[in-house]
């Protein structure tokens, strides 16, 4: 079985004062974008779940999502019976969306997994079984088992599907740089940034889903981009001279690294990411946003 497993960007990013437990509370509009991961699942070793990732610098054994969710998936397999072992695993990962980019490639491996081994292995966990499994493995987890579009809030667990943005493509700006998230929320909370979202009235999502991108870039916000920009002010350059290239504004996902914009057209983002690439040292692409996933897992 293979399947894919696309990135995600943070449209939009509200982010509270830190709870007793020490995450934060979220409001965000969280979407997936044209960029992939691809996981390969075939029978394995009795007991064992091993995985080989061409990237030999990410962790190949539990500290992997990926792993972790297909372990996940098995401690809820009734238990074997005689003589016929506990099923095993081989994944293959062949990763494309960069890692500490914002991006939300691990977790997105993760909620494909929890997906596909319950496939894999006919456990029929329901849906609401694999939506408390992925909100264990992490706050991002739980948007990928209602992609493409939707609008997170607690820590991120709490998830409600809204209609697709209406721009048809994302520019992404991916400069290479590792941002560590808790780092960026320890400086969040040093600036005192928090706010009491509580208080704060909610924006019309299912309204905004009508506007183009004209209309819809200036609504978008990060809150987590002042730290990051305070921890790697290189970043916050990066922003400026893209926005004053391209003439409109360009936002970062999640914690960073990655910077976007949105166009309502496909070739016009195609053309600008052409010319921003060869003015910015960054990769830069345009890429489909809520794109159809097509692999081995029917949706
Ligand atoms: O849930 P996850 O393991 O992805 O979170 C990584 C880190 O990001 C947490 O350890 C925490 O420092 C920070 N975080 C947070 N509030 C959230 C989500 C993440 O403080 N809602």
């Amino acid at each position: 079985m293979r399947v894919l497993a696309p990135a995600k960007l943070n449209l939009f990013l509200r982010v509270g004062r830190p709870r007793e437990d020490g995450f934060h509370p979220l409001l965000s509009w969280m979407c997936t974008v044209a960029l992939f991961d691809s996981l390969s699942l075939t029978p394995g070793r009795a007991g064992q779940i091993d995985l080989s990732c061409d990237r030999p610098d990410l962790p190949a054994d539990f500290r992997n999502l990926a792993v972790r969710a297909a372990l996940a998936v098995g401690g809820e397999l009734a238990p074997p019976r005689e003589g016929s072992g506990r099923a095993g695993l081989r994944i293959g990962l062949a990763k494309r969306i960069p890692a500490g980019a914002g991006l939300g490639g691990g977790s997105s491996d993760a909620a494909r997994m929890l997906e596909a081994t319950n496939a894999f292995w006919q456990a029929g966990l329901s849906r609401s079984k694999l939506a408390e499994l992925a909100a264990g493995l992490g706050s991002d987890v739980p948007f990928f088992l209602h992609r493409p579009s939707a609008i997170c809030r607690g820590r991120g667990e709490l998830v409600a599907a809204v209609g697709r943005p209406r721009p048809e493509a994302a520019l992404l700006i991916l400069p290479g740089r590792h941002m560590p998230t808790p780092a960026v929320y320890r400086r969040f909370d040093e600036m005192r940034l928090g706010r009491d979202l509580e208080a704060e009235s909610e924006p019309d999502f299912a309204e905004w889903t009508r506007l183009d991108a004209g209309r819809l870039l200036p609504r978008l916000v990060n809150d987590l981009e002042a730290p990051a920009f305070d921890i790697d002010p290189q970043l916050g350059v990066l922003r400026a001279d893209a926005e004053q290239s391209l003439g409109r504004s360009v936002r970062m996902s999640g914690s960073g690294s990655s910077l976007f914009t949105l166009y309502d057209r496909m070739e016009a983002a195609a053309e600008a990411a052409g010319e921003l690439g060869r003015r910015v040292s960054a990769e830069v692409m345009a890429v489909q946003l809520a794109p159809q996933v097509e692999d081995d897992l029917p949706d």
